[in-house]
């Protein structure tokens, strides 16, 4: 069975005593209170933070994620982070191909495929994400830009790695402007994106793994959002800066 995930990606946010702050007050939440089961948090910090959240996750509450990797092993890449150095701080997640990744520092498909391969050759998993800017959306291409951003960067996986990703749909009119897709909406492209991973690889495949909605997303949102047959959870961006709003977030399923 797919696991429901609500992924917090704090972009680049906060100081080192707010993120301190911000992570003690999560792991009180989270002794205090379960999370419905066969559901999943995980918190994607920036890369000075991961060690700090980690340390607070030992005891599982949640998992930790990067929010990039760069595509090669090591070497001589400047101001840059790698897979193994990941790997080796026993990271899980990592998120791949983000909309202000593609949009401000020209990540395309090609990069991403490769970066989604670095992640599984060490053991992380990627979230993946794609999504139509308004533009798009609004020429009613949505669904042609979201269907060749899945296949240049995944559909070169074979069913064993397919399965070791997770999805998130975020259209990119929604991300931090408040206007969030109608739950319709969410279900209609999560649908689309479940049925492009059928016909490569089978319904059965296709079933296992999460589509995550990201834009916007909010506590008074989210419930409806992710009652949808094929959304699944949420990356959030602001509402995961604070810990009341992304915890309630992720008792919403
Ligand atoms: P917001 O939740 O701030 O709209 O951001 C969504 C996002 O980009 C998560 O990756």
């Amino acid at each position: 069975m797919r696991q429901n995930i609500v992924a917090g990606n704090w972009k680049m946010n906060l100081s080192f005593d707010e993120a301190d702050n911000l992570i003690e007050e999560l792991v009180e939440k989270l002794e205090e209170n379960e999370l419905a089961p066969n559901t999943r948090m995980i918190v994607c910090p920036p890369f000075p933070y991961l060690e700090l959240c980690s340390d607070a996750s030992v005891d599982s509450y949640f998992a930790v994620g990067a929010q990039n990797v760069n595509e090669n092993d090591n070497g001589a890449y400047t101001g840059e982070v790698s897979a193994t150095m990941l790997h080796s701080m026993e990271l899980d997640y990592c998120i791949v191909g983000h909309s202000e990744r593609r949009a401000y520092y020209g990540e395309t498909d090609a990069l991403i495929a490769k970066k989604v391969d670095q992640l599984q050759k060490y053991d992380i998993t990627p979230i993946f994400c794609c999504g139509e800017v308004l533009e798009e959306r609004e020429a009613n291409r949505q669904f042609e830009v979201v269907k060749r951003q899945i296949t240049d960067g995944l559909f070169h996986l074979d069913k064993e790695h397919i399965t070791n990703i997770i999805i998130a749909y975020e259209p990119v009119w929604a991300i931090g402007t408040g206007k969030t897709a109608t739950p319709d909406q969410a279900q209609e492209m999560h649908a689309f994106i479940r049925g492009l991973l059928a016909e490569k690889y089978g319904k059965e495949v296709a079933d296992e793994i999460s589509i995550l909605y990201g834009g916007s997303c909010k506590p008074s949102n989210a419930k409806e959002l992710f009652a949808n047959p094929d959304v699944d959870g949420g990356l959030i961006g602001g509402a995961s800066l604070k810990s009341e709003d992304f915890f309630q977030i992720a008792m919403s399923f």
